[in-house]
């Protein structure tokens, strides 16, 4: 058993944020996570992080209260505006923070931090460092961790909560490179391990975004919210879904179908390219099915090439490498095919504004999180800003819970690991079946079903049928096998334990995305098209009931701006 006064389940951004907010407030904290922290997915996020500086020229007068009024609007008015109005007031803070410690932001020529437009806000306010912000800050925070001497648990892959007396004690978890479970106990949890985007198959997400601490939340009773909200990025590439930033179009790009248009003039007149996520992923959606794909294919192209060489190379170098190793084509001299792909998971772990959930103990920031500031619909730009302004509150939070418990969480039989043990019993009896139902044919049955019946465009038939299809994949994980019996680096034990928790997360997009009968944001359902502020201005809650999700619903937080139409 291994004690320290406050866990942090993730090491990636909000993760990190969360543990040196403890540590500078002299809490022992250590973060468990399965890859290390430097390989986290945040490294992956490319195109910025969004703040209202006001240095670029054109965003000169822009305020936090406009960059709240973006976010609500940008969410289709089901984000809470008290809390898009803290996310953006933090926002500059956080930023210079993060620049103080290190961050290398691309700058102008004055020395400020410079800013691109993103989609949504109609200027420049997405800070960034080329198209590696994600990596940068990533990078930056993981040494400002180790530089504070915070306990670091890498390859550790958590599996169970520990609940007792109603509060959350720890986590149960898989030592990788030992072999063998073990509890980590603890007087307060952060939950920080990202989205699930690998319930799709057509995803942007790394391997790891699982979500596995949504669905170790969900077990032990924490409600899941507005899960239904899936957001597809309009621009991953064709053939493997990797992410061309949002950047490539604030830099200028476009967007060009079959005929040469920029089709974009059709359903954003206003902004073209830089529409909101929801909306510019239907429209390539919208023109591939109705014919207008390259080739007739399932793919559009995005279009750098009268930005020239010299640009690609400053701003979008990863871009360019991406495009040259994955898709074969060099944006300098050919437009890039690209597909909309599955990108950020809007809903999850149900917190407050300090990510405090329902379970007394247990706290949840970043992509795992929802508090909610995206609603029905993130900005680009805005889940960078939500790790960090939510992972330093969730840090902030769970220290002053845990100031005063000291030792709380040591259990009183020094030295028994009965959690751990009745995990490593379950695995156990696992191996012992031999082969049974195949794990990773569940997993591809699951992520295709996910696609073809909760993507982009909705309806009732065929969501019903994703939704029986994924109660018979439950069903058959509760009969899988190992193939694999070994203790050390059981990569297929992990695969296979996971899995029942993707389907669990799973299910609950699939069961609120058929109760919600409207269209809202990233919600587009052919068979509602319209918004419907009466009856679902509100928040779903998923909790995990035996025959799958029981949802209950709670009223979004209003009450600075009116819903309006969305135009743009
Ligand atoms: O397009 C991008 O660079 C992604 C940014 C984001 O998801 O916020």
């Amino acid at each position: 058993m291994i004690y320290h006064q406050l866990i942090v389940v993730g090491g990636g951004l909000a993760g990190l944020r969360a543990a040196v907010e403890a540590k500078q407030e002299g809490i022992d904290v250590a973060v468990l996570s399965q890859v290390h922290p430097g390989r986290s997915h945040s490294g992956a996020a490319q195109g910025g992080i969004n703040a209202a500086l006001a240095n670029n020229p054109d965003g000169a007068d822009d305020t936090p209260a406009k960059h709240a009024f973006d976010t609500v609007k940008g969410s289709d008015y089901l984000a809470d505006q008290d809390a898009a109005i803290e996310m953006t007031r933090d926002a500059p803070d956080v930023i210079y923070e993060m620049e103080h410690w290190g961050c290398p932001f691309s700058r102008y020529d004055d020395g400020r931090i410079a800013q691109r437009p993103f989609g949504g806000a109609g200027f420049p306010r997405t800070c960034y460092g080329a198209d590696k912000t994600g990596h940068y800050l990533l990078h930056t925070l993981v040494e400002r961790a180790y530089e504070r001497g915070i306990k670091m648990y890498i390859e550790v892959f958590a599996t169970q909560l520990i609940v007792e007396d109603g509060a959350c004690k720890g986590v149960v978890a898989y030592d990788m490179i030992n072999g063998g479970f073990l509890e980590f106990r603890a007087d307060a949890v952060v939950m920080a391990t990202g989205g699930a985007g690998r319930t799709y198959i057509n995803t942007t997400n790394a391997i790891i975004s699982t979500g596995g601490g949504m669905a170790l939340a969900y077990r032990a009773g924490v409600p899941l919210k507005d899960m239904e909200f899936i957001q597809f990025h309009p621009t991953g590439l064709f053939t493997t879904n990797i992410l061309m930033t949002e950047g490539c179009r604030g830099e200028g790009g476009y967007l060009i179908n079959d005929q040469g248009e920029r089709f974009m003039s059709k359903y954003a007149p206003t902004v073209m390219e830089l529409a909101p996520r929801d909306i510019t992923a239907r429209a390539i959606q919208t023109e591939i099915n109705e014919g207008r794909g390259i080739g007739g294919k399932q793919f559009v192209y995005l279009d750098l090439r009268h930005l020239g060489e010299q640009k690609i190379a400053e701003r979008l170098p990863g871009i360019r490498d991406l495009a040259i190793h994955f898709e074969g084509v060099d944006p300098v001299t050919e437009p890039v095919p690209i597909v909309p792909s599955q990108h950020y998971t809007m809903g999850g772990i149900d917190t407050d504004m300090q990510g405090a959930t329902p379970l007394p103990g247990f706290y949840a920031a970043g992509e795992c999180a929802c508090v909610s500031v995206h609603g029905a619909n993130r900005l680009g730009g805005n889940s960078l800003l939500e790790t960090i302004v939510f992972g330093r509150r969730a840090g902030a939070a769970a220290s002053a819970y845990v100031k005063g418990k000291e030792g709380g969480g040591a259990p009183a039989a020094a030295g028994a690991d009965p959690a751990a043990a009745r995990m490593a019993a379950s695995v156990e009896e696992l191996a012992g079946r031999g082969t049974g139902e195949d794990a990773y044919a569940i997993r591809a049955e699951m992520t295709v079903t996910m696609k073809e019946h909760f993507g982009i465009f909705r309806e009732q038939a065929s969501m019903q049928a994703g939704l029986d299809k994924m109660l018979a994949l439950k069903e058959r994980v509760a009969r899988v096998g190992l193939r694999h019996s070994g203790g050390v680096f059981n990569l297929d034990m992990m695969r296979t334990v996971e899995l029942a928790g993707m389907i669990d997360v799973a299910l609950a997009t699939a069961a609120g995305a058929l109760a919600r009968t409207e269209s809202r944001g990233s919600h587009a359902r052919t068979d509602f098209p319209t918004r419907d502020d009466k009856d679902w201005l509100k928040h779903t809650l998923a909790y995990a009931g035996d025959a799958g999700p029981r949802l209950e619903y709670r009223p979004v937080t209003l009450g600075t701006f009116e819903p309006q139409e969305r135009k743009y």
